[in-house]
């Protein structure tokens, strides 16, 4: 190892009932957060009052956000940041799955900058801190509590663009396994086997080192062990446990190691087709595994091995689980049927993205049509 980085939130609590150390870990970082919420989940369940209560009880002035989309656009992210510039808040809490917290990252680093989040997310650069960010994630898969990029859609364009910065790391993530058993199952499944994809591509990633080789390892056992348990029986907490930490580790890891072929198509794909992100993953992974495995045949061994999988076996281990979890083995069985020219703006798009450089194995652009067309 010639140079080793890693680069996590000052601090990360995990464990049940973590969520009650929000209030002083809140205090820390500001007196008047923006609490930034998604569309119905945190009222339904009846938490969000409590939350805010325990907020003021704090000395707090939280003001709300609420209503970010399960695949945010930049123009939701242009709002939240327009709300922090005119509304004099410190700090920002945010309380979601993935797509709020990338939204509240962004939005927490661009409030005191000139410019809109448009600018940011076509590559003008972030040049430094933000309001102080806290990530609370009732979703178990995206990691995105523990990463310094946001993932938004511009849907004119039909882009998913990632805004990546050291500015938009969360300062403090609260990882909480009590508010994922909630999930119900097909967002279980999906949020979980995009923690799995995080955990194996970054394993697997021309990024990884020794720190990051560890918290892939486990992540990926944790998660391919407990997954189909979490979905099956959504209350049981040793399932939602294991999975809430497999994606907090698999989500450090893909941070330092970047990822794969999966997610270098996945953006493009999902930017076009209306479905949720850990979906196509899923769908994708099996096939980019059996694609690289010849790149780095040690590593798939350790990972059957970590996954209790005889030798050669993985990809077919992971379309049984998405079988199990009714996870079909083609985008045409969701609808998606993209025509030559979409196929070729796919393709052309994942050829330059970040996750596809970090591919153990590179793929030419043909190699990635061909296997992108094996799945349509
Ligand atoms: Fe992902």
């Amino acid at each position: 190892v010639t140079e080793l980085r890693l680069t996590y939130p000052r601090r990360i609590i995990f464990g049940w009932g973590a969520l009650r150390l929000l209030p002083e870990e809140a205090r820390l970082l500001g007196r008047r957060p923006l609490v930034v919420i998604g569309r119905n989940w945190l009222r339904t369940s009846g938490r969000l009052d409590p939350i805010l209560d325990q907020l003021r009880s704090a000395g707090l002035q939280p003001e709300l956000f609420e209503g970010v989309e399960p695949e945010p656009t930049v123009a939701t992210a242009q709002r939240v940041t327009e709300v922090l510039r005119s509304g004099g808040r410190d700090s920002v809490i945010a309380l979601g799955g993935g797509s709020v917290i990338d939204v509240a990252k962004a939005a927490a680093a661009l409030a005191p900058l000139e410019g809109t989040a448009g600018d940011y997310f076509s590559g003008r650069e972030v040049p430094s801190p933000g309001l102080p960010c806290l990530a609370a994630p009732s979703t178990a898969g995206t990691g995105a509590e523990a990463t310094k990029n946001s993932v938004l859609l511009d849907p004119q364009r039909k882009l998913k663009a990632s805004l990546r910065s050291e500015h938009l790391m969360p300062s403090v993530a609260i990882v909480d396994p009590e508010l994922t058993l909630d999930l119900p199952p097909a967002p279980t499944a999906h949020c979980g086997l995009d923690a799995l994809c995080q955990a194996i591509e970054s394993y697997t990633s021309l990024g990884a080192s020794p720190a990051t080789d560890g918290l892939s390892l486990r992540a990926a056992g944790l998660v391919a062990s407990n997954l189909l348990n979490a979905y099956r029986s959504g209350d049981s907490r040793p399932a939602r446990e294991a999975v809430s930490l497999g994606s907090l580790l698999a989500g450090i890891a893909l941070n330092n190691a970047r990822l794969g072929l999966v997610h270098g198509l996945a953006h493009p794909l999902g930017a076009r087709c209306d479905l949720p992100h850990g979906l196509v993953c899923a769908i994708l992974l099996p096939a980019v595994t059996e694609f690289n495995r010849q790149a780095c045949p040690d590593k798939y061994r350790q990972l059957e091995l970590e996954l209790q999988v005889a030798e050669g076996q993985l990809p077919a281990h992971l379309r049984r689980l998405n079988t199990e979890m009714q996870i079909p083995p083609r985008l045409s069985q969701l609808g998606v049927a993209p025509g030559k020219h979409e196929l070729e703006a796919i393709v052309a798009e994942t050829m330059p993205s970040g996750s596809t450089k970090s591919n153990p194995r590179p793929a030419s652009p043909a190699e990635v049509e061909q296997l992108l067309f094996s799945l349509l």
